[in-house]
């Protein structure tokens, strides 16, 4: 038997991003003690690389504005695989937990006339996002650092959790170790939250943090609990392409909502080509009308033309570069060119400060005298843990989930900027539940010693190995393959071939081999994030694999356009006694009222 370091808490809260501060602070002011636990440190979470904003109606630039529209942008965007309630939830209550925020300390741009600055972003049909030039995650979390501490949040930093403890099929707690020491660490709970992010380090390009490692979705997967829409995973158009060490690093959408231009190498504005039939009339018709668009945005006037092509929805952007590209269109490092150069320097410094910081230091790029070079990145995942929309308890007793970890809101595709205020709105939400599971629990859970020992001796055994692999050998082979085979665009053979070699990491994976000490040892920590990302990457491969159509960010070659029945249909994986099972279940239904916000349905196969 080992004694083991207890840190008992009402509620236990997994990441300390955006979504897991803002459930902290819920559970607190709700009276409970609550315990954040992060791989890294407190104020380093991903959500500090969202840059260009986050999306609320606040109706603050163009008084059009409202949450229907801010609904259906999302519905439409996410081409109605979303759940239509999270995205009602999302677009009423964006609002004000952006003003929240501003109460609590957080610093936006300003309209000249005082009021929060909201800039264009791609698919949002006016100016709605809140920013602070394009270091906006960082003021978030900069803000609720600082009320979750103030308020009484223990924060637990540079832990890695390897397992959630359950009784009687509910979760009561997770287990660890302290990346500074290696000395293991159990943290019983009333009720649990996931709020780890994203799955970015699954591929070789990305403009994810180290900490995107899937965690969260594996200690779900594990405990049970079901996966939807996992094979929508979303390519940012604009990351990094040069130098090679930054390659994938995010340059954010915030260029083109500011009047960034999309050329290839032959001077040509490629986006005209690639707007989609449907949706065509919602975009300038001519470079003249775009440019008097961005004159409008510049001088802070509503305005009554209509938005450049470069501010089609991302996945669009994306499969338009990527094609660019592929057909010898590039630029000399294989992206194409974002330019923003026209617009006098002084606005662009002002605007987006960290983008010319960036280029400036990393590539020897001056923006604001020529143009950037782009291309497609990993970005986000749409897919993730199935919650209840109100309050993001997940198919697990005792197991809540928000941010990206969870799957709902942004159905086949994301907008720009409603992940920052997913992770407020449904961050509270799961918050505010947690603590009303912990209040009707009378005792704190104690974890059973068995399952302490059996944790304690997974957590040593990659020491233990005389001969085994690197786990960063492993690693790269997955990148590798998830990038080349379950990318922008898919074909069953790839998919098909993917999947077995997942099942063959699988196996490699049992007997991974670490030495060196157990005090900061990447190796060792790498360890346990690819068993997670293993499970994501199976998970995506395998749904990609069964949906046999195109839609939003799940592009199949051999299943081109929008095919009939499947807007009616979320794909759901869940571990099953003889591995992943797949089920194909119906979408939450869209309520009449809820109805008559949304554009008819776009005809199949377009
Ligand atoms: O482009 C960006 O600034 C990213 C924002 C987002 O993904 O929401």
């Amino acid at each position: 038997m080992t004694t083991i370091e207890t840190r008992p808490h009402d509620v236990l809260i997994i990441g300390a991003g955006g979504a897991g501060l803002r459930a902290a602070v819920a559970c607190i002011e709700a009276g409970h003690s609550v315990g954040v636990v992060c791989k890294s440190l407190l104020g380093k979470a991903h959500t500090v690389m969202a840059e260009g904003g986050m999306a609320a109606s606040l109706a603050h630039v163009d008084d059009r504005d409202g949450w229907t529209t801010h609904f259906r942008d999302t519905m439409v965007g996410g081409y109605r695989l979303n759940n239509p309630r999270m995205a009602e939830l999302h677009a009423k209550e964006a609002p004000e937990r952006v003003r929240e925020l501003e109460e609590w300390g957080a610093v936006f741009d300003r309209t000249k006339d005082g009021r929060i600055l909201q800039r264009p972003f791609g698919g949002h049909t006016y100016p709605r996002l809140a920013h602070v030039g394009d270091r906006t995650g960082l003021e978030l979390i900069r803000t609720l650092q600082d009320r979750s501490v103030a308020v009484g949040a223990q924060v637990y930093q540079e832990v890695i959790i390897t397992r959630l403890s359950m009784k009687d099929g509910q979760v009561n707690g997770a287990v660890g170790y302290r990346r500074l020491d290696g000395a293991p660490v159990a943290f019983p709970a009333k009720a649990v939250v996931l709020a780890s992010g994203g799955v970015g380090r699954a591929f070789a390009v990305t403009s994810n943090s180290w900490e995107s490692s899937g965690d969260g979705q594996g200690l779900a997967y594990r405990s049970g609990a079901e996966f939807i829409d996992m094979e929508f995973v979303q390519f940012h158009p604009t990351g990094m392409v040069h130098p090679a060490g930054v390659k994938g690093l995010l340059v954010t959408e915030a260029v083109r909502g500011e009047g960034g231009i999309l050329r290839n190498a032959d001077g040509k504005r490629f986006m005209w080509d690639y707007l989609p039939e449907a949706r065509r009339d919602e975009y300038a018709a001519t470079d003249e009308e775009a440019r008097a668009w961005v004159d409008d945005l510049t001088e802070g006037r509503q305005s009554s033309h209509r938005r450049p092509p470069e501010l089609s929805t991302r996945d669009n952007v994306a499969r338009a570069i990527y094609t660019e590209v592929k057909e010898g269109r590039g630029s000399p490092h294989g992206g194409v060119f974002l330019d923003i150069s026209y617009l006098p320097a002084e606005r662009v410094r002002a605007k987006l400060p960290s983008m010319y910081e960036q280029f400036k230091e990393l590539a020897d790029v001056d923006i604001t005298a020529g143009p950037m070079e782009v291309g497609p990145t990993m970005h986000y995942i749409m897919g993730g843990i199935k919650v209840d929309a109100e309050i993001g308890q997940t198919t697990t007793p005792g197991l809540y989930a928000a941010g990206e970890v969870a799957a709902g809101l942004h159905g086949s595709n994301r907008l720009g900027g409603n992940s920052l205020t997913d992770l407020l709105v449904f961050g509270r939400r799961a918050g505010e539940a947690a603590a009303q599971a912990a209040a009707a629990t009378e005792a704190m859970p104690e974890l059973d010693q068995g399952f302490v020992d059996e944790s304690i001796a997974a957590m040593y055994a990659p020491f233990e190995r005389e001969a085994g692999e690197d786990p960063n050998g492993l690693h790269a082979e997955l990148q590798a393959t998830m990038s080349s085979l379950v990318g922008i665009f898919r074909v069953e053979e790839d998919l098909t071939q993917a999947i077995e070699r997942i099942d063959g990491y699988k196996e490699r994976w049992q007997g991974l081999r670490v030495t060196g000490p157990r005090r900061f040892n990447p190796a060792w920590d790498l360890v346990f994030e690819l068993r997670n990302m293993l499970v994501v990457a199976e998970a995506i491969a395998r749904s990609a694999l069964a949906r046999q159509e195109s839609r939003g960010a799940h592009s199949r070659l051999d299943f081109p356009g929008q095919q009939e029945g499947w807007d009616e249909v979320n794909v759901h994986t869940l571990r099953g006694d003889g591995g992943m099972v797949v089920e194909q279940r119906p979408v939450v239904e869209l309520p009449a009222e809820l109805a008559e916000h949304v554009a008819p349905k776009v005809p199949a196969k377009v």
